[in-house]
């Protein structure tokens, strides 16, 4: 059984997300999409609404379970049986950056792989925090989320 790993922030999930989940379950046995509960940044969604609308997203995979992670993305790996994390490259620009986490990952586990999907051209652009800033400001994220998703980022977002 090949298990993969789909970690990210998902604050909130977009459906440039959703294309890539799609092409790694394709791909993969079993693919967790993992939220990073300790990084840096300050997000705007709870652990709890993020998997709740991860949930409500992704009910139609019979492969893809919805969990939360601290500390190091290759130790949550070990421990729910990962042998590759998936990651998505959108632009050049993606590149440096996940190019360094993917090596260094390598260096603290050398079994885990990272395997780079990229998604529908349509969601090259895309990202959880310019949606954040159009749904801010009420503009219309209809193309970027599913529905729900959509009407939680109004809720919490517009003033
Ligand atoms: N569609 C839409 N947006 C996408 C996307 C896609 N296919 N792929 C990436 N993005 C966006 C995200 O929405 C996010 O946007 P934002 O910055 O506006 O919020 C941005 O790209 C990157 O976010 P994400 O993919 O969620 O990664 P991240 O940088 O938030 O988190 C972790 C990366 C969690 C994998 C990394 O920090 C980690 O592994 N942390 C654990 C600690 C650890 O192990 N550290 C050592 C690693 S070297």
């Amino acid at each position: 059984m090949k298990i993969a790993i789909y970690p990210g922030t998902f604050d909130p999930i977009t459906n440039g997300h959703l294309d890539i989940l799609e092409r790694a379950a394709a791909i993969f046995d079993l693919v967790y999409i993992a939220i990073a509960v300790n990084v840096d940044k300050k997000p705007v969604f709870t652990v709890d609404e993020r998997i709740e609308m991860i949930r409500q997203s992704t009910a139609k995979f019979k492969n893809v379970r919805i969990d939360h992670f601290n500390g190091l993305v290759v130790d949550y790996a070990g421990k729910v049986d990962a042998t590759v994390i998936i990651r998505g490259l959108r632009a050049v620009s993606d590149f440096e950056f996940e190019f360094q986490m993917a090596l260094t990952n390598r260096q603290l586990n050398e079994i885990i792989d990272t395997v780079f999907l990229m998604p529908h051209v349509d969601y090259t652009y895309l990202s959880s925090s310019t949606v954040r800033e159009i749904a801010k400001f009420g503009g219309d994220v209809s193309r970027f989320v599913p529905r729900h998703v959509k009407n939680e980022l109004y809720k919490k977002l517009k003033g």
